[in-house]
């Protein structure tokens, strides 16, 4: 039997879900290699378990960096063992609407419908960010009134003001919280001559990373090594000192949304002044970013419910009108 299924091969989350909106696959966007056959160990929870005590035999790689496919190869293999994953045979031949940034070139689109198809979809469609988003939050996008997302996830900001089923004015960044976790270790590494790894850098940030800093949050002792000699070191921050770090990246975000907006019609832009900006992506958890966004942009600011899982589910929406969505480089739905 074949089913249709909604996939967001995100940077740091893989998520898939079927036309009844049923959350299929949630795993992390990771692959452990075997580094002498280059064979796939593992994908999601299970790469980071194989990864663990195998030091040197096994490589963990992201196939997904800034919502780009960085190795097509891998991909296609990894795609496949998340379509097994789902629940769903290869030989049942899936169709699949997949979540695109709109940024995303010709070249990206077809590399990961390749991928796809590999993996055993039959038919691939794509589906824009923001409108996944926006019809995952419940809006009703086919209106003639605008309505504007902003969709932060690991690697990528997706902004777009909507209306009447398609994007008006849009932007992409390659800016997302895997960024500012990166942002936060360079400044740590730089300032205090502490390596800190990837985990600590990103509790730094859910912990005491705002743009917005409201008082009040207790320091925070950060676990590293000194970089000189390797041995083990801490250092205590407070929020103040990592708001600029943070500041740095989401300026641009910022300013991508004020653009947008000026660059919309002005019966749209002014739309938005009722229907405000819809916040999506895991990204825009960061503290603070709601209200900056608020401050910049003179609009009502929401954050969605569940934001991260808010593209996988509209596009999950949208299966049943698979047939309508134009092939290739679709950036409307005909509802
Ligand atoms: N509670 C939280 N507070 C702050 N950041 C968070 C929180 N939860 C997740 N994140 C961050 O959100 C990001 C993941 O968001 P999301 O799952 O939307 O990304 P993605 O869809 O995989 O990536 P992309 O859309 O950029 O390809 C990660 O950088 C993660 O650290
Ligand atoms: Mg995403």
């Amino acid at each position: 039997m074949s089913s249709d299924l909604a996939i967001d091969f995100g940077s740091a989350t893989t998520r898939v879900a079927d036309s009844r909106g049923a959350l299929l696959v949630e795993q992390p966007t990771v692959a452990a290699v075997d580094v002498d056959s280059g064979r796939l160990l593992g994908f999601g929870d299970k790469a980071l378990a194989v990864g663990v005590g195998t030091a040197g035999r096994v490589r963990l790689v992201r196939p997904v960096r800034h919502g780009q496919l960085v190795d097509i190869a891998l991909a296609e293999e990894v795609l496949g063992e998340v379509v097994r994953s789902a629940g769903v045979s290869r030989l049942s031949h899936p169709r699949v609407l997949a979540c695109v940034h709109v940024g995303a070139t010709h070249v990206q689109r077809r590399a990961l419908d390749r991928a796809l198809r590999q993996a055993g979809a039959r038919q691939v469609r794509f589906v824009e960010q923001p409108v996944a988003c926006a019809i995952g939050a419940g809006l009703h996008i086919e209106e003639p009134e605008g309505i504007m997302v902003v969709d932060v996830g690991a690697g990528t900001t997706d902004v777009g003001v909507l209306a009447l089923g398609g994007i008006v004015t849009s932007a992409s960044l390659a800016i997302g919280g895997d960024d500012l976790d990166d942002a936060v270790r360079t400044s740590i590494a730089r300032r205090f001559a502490l390596v800190i790894d990837q985990s600590a850098a990103s509790e730094v940030r859910r912990r005491i990373g705002t743009v917005e800093p409201a008082g009040g949050r207790p320091r925070l002792e950060v676990l590293g090594r000194e970089s000189a000699t390797g041995r083990p070191a801490s250092v205590v921050l407070s929020e103040a000192e990592i708001m600029p770090v943070l500041e740095e990246l989401v300026r641009p975000i910022l300013d991508a949304a004020v653009d947008c907006i000026a660059t919309a019609p002005p019966d749209l832009a002014n739309d938005l002044l009722r229907s405000g900006v819809h916040l999506c992506g895991a990204g825009s958890l960061l503290d603070g970013l709601d209200r900056r966004l608020a401050r910049s942009t003179g609009l009502p600011v929401r954050t969605v419910a569940e934001p991260g899982r808010c593209a996988v589910v509209g596009a999950s929406r949208c299966l049943a009108q698979l047939d309508a969505v134009r092939p290739g480089v679709s950036s409307a739905l005909r509802r």
